[in-house]
């Protein structure tokens, strides 16, 4: 063990579930390597705040399973600014905390990287977003599950879909990417999947739209990332209906991606992950972004989780519109 006595562990911007399973790692690692760890509620805003609470092993006793933060999260605009992440630095010199653990997107990211460069706090982070937008890991933690949700819904939309003879546009989450729309798309046997990565005109998407009624399909589903630049799901339907009079039925999956209990993928990637933040902060690296890549674990500057972009699978691309034909 080297410097290390002290960490502390949030979680930061939107909830992911296996976030629990994660900061339960990181709780059980370090207090096994005889370190203390303390709990920081509501991300970087209760860090400002000083809400703080040591946590020990039976703190994080059956959490592993449950969806949600028990630290609970939040977007902090305080510590957008330097006054405010110099009010968390000196909140966890008060606290004569070693190390820290964000768990978190590319946000809360940006965040602790300034939080190394200004006030020089070891830090490291853990890729904990339903969005698998990050560089450097294949799978973010909550991911898998809510991929897993959507899908849910999707195979009960088809149902009605299919009995009513309907085209449905269903919006998925996924802030500016397409990862979760791809892959639910696929696994859901959409017709179409429209994501910010590849640009889809109007016209295109009215031209294949009809395709599908000429080769049989009396029913269908599209399903689109939010972030498209084509709009959302209902102003794709209003333009549907005014250029082609096409009636599309629209569904919003919204925050129910975010919630329910993690999958086994998620606990896993959570636990290990943890596990792997304790290690790397007693080996003395900061400024990182522990994550999973080819089947090992991954060590990523932080600038390069944001500055590199994760590219969606191409084939997956050409494979869904076969797969759909
Ligand atoms: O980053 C996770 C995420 O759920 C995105 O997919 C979505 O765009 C955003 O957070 C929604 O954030 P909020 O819950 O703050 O509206």
């Amino acid at each position: 063990m080297g410097n290390v006595k002290k960490i502390a562990v949030l979680t930061s911007g939107g909830d992911a579930p296996g976030m629990n399973a994660c900061v339960r790692a990181v709780v059980r690692t370090a207090i096994y390597d005889g370190i203390a760890v303390f709990g920081i509620y509501s991300g970087y805003e209760g860090l400002i705040n000083g809400e703080i609470m040591p946590l020990h092993r039976r703190s994080v006793s059956n959490i592993i399973q449950k969806g949600g933060t028990f630290l609970k999260t939040s977007r902090s605009e305080s510590f957008m600014h330097a006054a405010g992440r110099k009010r968390a630095a000196d909140m966890l010199r008060e606290w004569e905390i070693d190390g820290l653990v964000v768990i978190g997107g590319d946000g809360s990211f940006h965040g602790a990287h300034a939080l190394y460069q200004e006030q020089n706090i070891q830090i490291v982070g853990l890729p904990g977003t339903i969005d698998n937008d990050i560089y450097g890991t294949d799978l973010t933690i909550g991911y898998d599950t809510a991929v897993t949700t959507a899908l849910d819904s999707i195979d009960k939309i088809r149902d009605t879909a299919a009995s009513h003879d309907r085209l449905f546009i269903v919006e998925v989450m996924g802030r500016r990417s397409g990862f979760i729309a791809l892959e639910v798309g696929i696994c859901g046997g959409a017709e179409e999947i429209l994501v910010p990565e590849s640009q889809l005109s109007l016209e295109d998407l009215g031209n294949l739209i009809k395709t599908w009624a000429s080769a049989g399909k009396t029913s269908s589903l599209i399903v689109i990332a939010e972030g498209d630049e084509l709009g959302n799901a209902h102003e794709i339907a209003e333009k549907l209906q005014k250029k082609y009079h096409t009636l599309c039925h629209v569904c919003v999956l919204g925050h129910t991606q975010r919630g329910g209990s993690p999958s086994a993928t998620d606990r896993m990637l959570a636990s290990r992950l943890g596990y792997h933040a304790v290690k790397a902060l007693e080996n003395g690296k900061t400024d990182i972004m522990v994550g999973w890549a080819n089947n090992a674990v991954s060590f990523i500057p932080l600038p390069e989780t944001w500055e590199k972009k994760k590219p969606l699978d191409e084939e997956l691309q050409i494979i869904y519109r076969i797969l759909s034909s």
